[in-house]
Formats: C-alpha cells, structure tokens, sequence
C-alpha cells in the first residue's frame, strides 16, 4: 500500500504510473464520484462512460466491450456502497483485449469478491480514506494498492516531487504525500475496520445512507 494525500491523487498516480496520457480511452461506469472521471481527464485522457448494472449499479460488464477501441487502455470499475463489482468478468474482459484494470475501492475497503479483497484485483487500485468512508481518517488520505514493485517505485517517485533522492528530480511529481498524522489515526483504525463493517451490516439500508453522509 502506498499512501497518497487523498483518493483522487490515488486514482491519478495510478494513471499516472502507467503511463496513461492524451489519446489513451478510460471505461468508467456513469454511475461513480467525480473522481474517477477527473483522474483520467488529469492525464488527459478521454473517459468512456458504460451505463451500470440495474440491480448493483455497477459498472456493467455485458456493455463494456461494445465501447472498446483501439484507444482504450483501462478499465475503471468502481465498487459503490461497499458492494464489489463482477470482477472475474471485468478481468477476463480487460485481459481478452490487453487492457489494464484499475480499481477505484475508495467506497469498499472490507469488501470482497470470490473470497478477494477488492482493491487487490488491478494492476494498482486506488482508495480513499476520507472521514466519512469505510475506514476514514481525521481529514484527507488516501492509498494505492499494487503487486508491481515498479508500480509502487513509480508511484513513490510521483508523489514525493518526482524524487527519490532528496534533491535529484527524475520526472515532473506531484506533492501528493500523505499527512503523518493521518497515517497514525488509520493505522489504529484499521483494527477495528472489519468488526465495524459487520456492525454496519446489520443496520437497516435507510440508517446506512444517513450514516454515510
Ligand atoms: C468512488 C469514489 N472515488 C474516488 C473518491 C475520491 O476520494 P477523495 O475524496 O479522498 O479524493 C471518492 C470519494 O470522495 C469516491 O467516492
């Protein structure tokens, strides 16, 4: 996990990492945060919006290779409410057509599809810990999660000015670090992440949504 100062840097490190940029399509449900879209425009790249499942209200596997083309390089499922997205579709889709997948897990720390965290299925995932998600901090934070330690070095170098020695600038970076502070309040709440979500689960769907606001 590499700590990013909020979500949105997460998705756009992400992007940013593998070397996503003008010309390059991002698939994303129409059904998500501003965040996600703002990412991929970040890059500059252009986001393809595939209307969500009418039972999940996510993003839809059955409508994503119509909007495939020779420009799209990502796909972007994004796991609203808690509830993971079809993800062994969307892996079999992306890896049918040498596509990427990036998750956006900002709403789902906790949650699981086929026995797996989401968050653990993409290339490199992004996720927020804003206060008032699953596992929030005491003001913005957020996360990538990656298996590529090429990722994570490239992810590191953006984040940090571009800069793995003090001083010696590789690539235009971002101040993009996470607060200390906020680090230290999350790590002591992770602890109690998965006991809360199974309290939560047993709440009735209205006093989920007050809660969540
Ligand atoms: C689905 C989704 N993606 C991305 C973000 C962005 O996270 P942040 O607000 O930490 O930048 C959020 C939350 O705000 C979100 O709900």
């Amino acid at each position: 996990m590499y700590r990013s100062y909020n979500g949105l840097d997460a998705l756009h490190l992400s992007l940013r990492a593998l070397g996503i940029g003008p010309g390059d399509e991002i698939i994303i449900p129409a059904n998500t945060y501003i965040a996600t879209l703002l990412a991929a425009s970040y890059v500059g790249a252009k986001p393809v919006l595939v209307e969500p499942n009418r039972d999940t209200y996510n993003l839809d596997p059955l409508r994503i290779e119509s909007v495939i083309t020779d420009r799209t390089r990502v796909i972007m499922p994004v796991h609203l409410y808690g509830q993971a997205c079809e993800m062994d579709n969307i892996l079999s889709i992306a890896q049918k057509h040498g596509l990427h997948v990036v998750e956006d897990n900002a709403q789902a720390q906790g949650a699981t599809f086929g026995g797996k965290l989401t968050g653990s299925f993409g290339i490199c995932n992004g996720t927020s810990f804003y206060p008032g998600k699953n596992l929030g901090a005491f003001g913005d934070a957020g996360a990538v999660t990656t298996d590529s330690r090429e990722i994570a070095e490239s992810i590191r170098r953006l984040r940090n000015y571009g800069s793995e020695k003090k001083y010696y600038h590789e690539v235009v970076g971002y101040n993009m670090r996470l607060d200390e502070i906020q680090a230290a309040f999350l790590s002591v709440k992770l602890r109690y992440l998965m006991e809360w979500t199974r309290e939560k689960q047993k709440l009735p769907p209205g006093i989920m949504r007050n809660l969540q606001r």
